[in-house]
């Protein structure tokens, strides 16, 4: 079956997976299916495989093999980590985070809030980014774990997790840092960081949905959030997904072979993008600071007009983008992110993200830009709000 050509302006979302890591995890379907756990060689053997690939994984993020748990997602790592350090501290029922975090984060503190623990969502300002004094001053001495996402999968703006750590070491509170949306796009080095959980998730570097990883610095203390089996040195327990393990390892060796290629040709393909809306499309605006930013993310509100139906337009054309975040598609409520970064309801709910990775090519870029004008112009005009905006 010959596929259609799809122009994917969709990575934060989740990526195609690549062909090198179609290639390493298929034996583990069809020949080494074993069970890891099992005593005899043809289970056992493949405990080889998974360490291999924590290996791989450690040399992603600069930490001892030892150090990395896998886990089902990028969602499950987030509410481990938060989960341990509430476990580990019962009597400090105080978490520390922001209003932008991903919906793992977001509604895991919803749900912890319900339980009687008290969350502190801190502010963003206009840019997207976070004030440092404020965050230190929010740290109390009931405070059990401060958790702050590295990059934003909306708008692709960056905190400064190094400065955060740090913050958090003087104050002696753990801290974790949501890295699903760094991992591929830049360096990660947990030494310098000085973090104590960071979590990663396979699908956003070209490997299979459905496997993720939490790292944790050794000698913080943890509790596992899913009991069972001794699996991970006791620290998850569920009979590991092998093929999917093996997969991420190998994903993660070309992630750090391609670091280079998303800091140059990536960035250079998302300017271009950017660059084009902002200078020939009227009442364009980019949510979030330009710079400290990833560099395959672009965030763009487009006056007047209503994000859905751009995006509806684009998939005629088979261009995928999205608006806000792709677990929150399909609600009517403007992005969380956008609204706490003060943009107004309908501003927020006429932005789309377009975010690049390793599969776009500069044509992929034309066929954008030679449509998004059409697109946008045929909106203003059947839209009589919009049209009063931009005469
Ligand atoms: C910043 C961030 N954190 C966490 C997640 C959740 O990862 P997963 O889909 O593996 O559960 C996502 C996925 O979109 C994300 O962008």
């Amino acid at each position: 079956m010959s596929q259609r050509k799809i122009y994917y302006f969709d990575n934060n979302a989740t990526t195609r997976v690549a062909p090198e890591v179609v290639e390493a995890m298929l034996p583990y379907f069809t020949q080494q299916w074993g069970n890891p756990s099992s005593a005899y060689s043809f289970g056992h053997d493949l405990i080889k495989a998974i360490e291999l690939a924590r290996e791989k994984l450690a040399a992603l993020i600069g930490c001892d093999a030892r150090e990395v748990i896998f886990t089902s997602c990028g969602t499950e790592s987030n509410n481990t980590a938060i989960h341990s350090a509430l476990l580990t501290n019962p009597k400090k029922r105080h978490v520390l985070t922001t209003s932008v975090e991903h919906s793992a984060n977001i509604k895991f503190c919803k749900h912890l809030e319900s339980q009687g623990y008290e969350i502190t969502r801190l502010p963003v300002e206009r840019d997207g980014s976070l004030d440092l004094h404020l965050l230190a001053e929010s740290i109390r001495t009931d405070t059990a774990i401060v958790s702050v996402m590295w990059a934003n999968n909306e708008t692709g703006v960056l905190f400064p997790i190094e400065e955060i750590s740090a913050i958090c070491q003087s104050r002696d509170v753990l801290f974790h840092t949501d890295a699903v949306q760094v991992a591929g796009k830049m360096k990660i080095d947990v030494q310098s960081l000085g973090v104590d959980f960071l979590s990663l998730s396979a699908h956003k570097l070209h490997a299979p949905k459905g496997i993720g990883v939490l790292y944790v610095k050794r000698r913080t203390p943890f509790q596992p959030y899913i009991i069972g089996g001794q699996q991970e040195r006791g620290r998850r327990g569920g009979t590991e997904n092998v093929p999917y393990i093996v997969a991420f390892g190998r994903a993660a060796e070309l992630a750090l072979e391609g670091i280079q290629d998303e800091n140059t040709r990536v960035r250079r393909l998302r300017d271009r993008l950017e660059d084009f809306i902002l200078q020939k499309i009227p009442d364009t605006t980019r949510n979030g600071a330009r710079n400290e930013r990833l560099p395959n993310t672009s965030n763009v509100a487009f006056g007047g007009v209503e994000a859905e139906a751009i995006l509806l337009l684009l998939n005629q054309l088979d261009i995928c983008a999205s608006s806000g975040s792709a677990c929150t598609t399909g609600s009517i409520e403007p992005s969380h992110v956008l609204s706490a970064m003060g943009l107004p309801p309908d501003l927020a709910r006429s932005s789309v993200r377009f975010s690049l990775a390793k599969y776009n090519t500069e044509e992929d870029v034309d066929v954008l830009i030679q449509h998004l004008p059409g697109v946008i112009q045929r909106l203003r005009a059947e839209s009589p709000v919009a049209a009063e905006l931009t005469s």
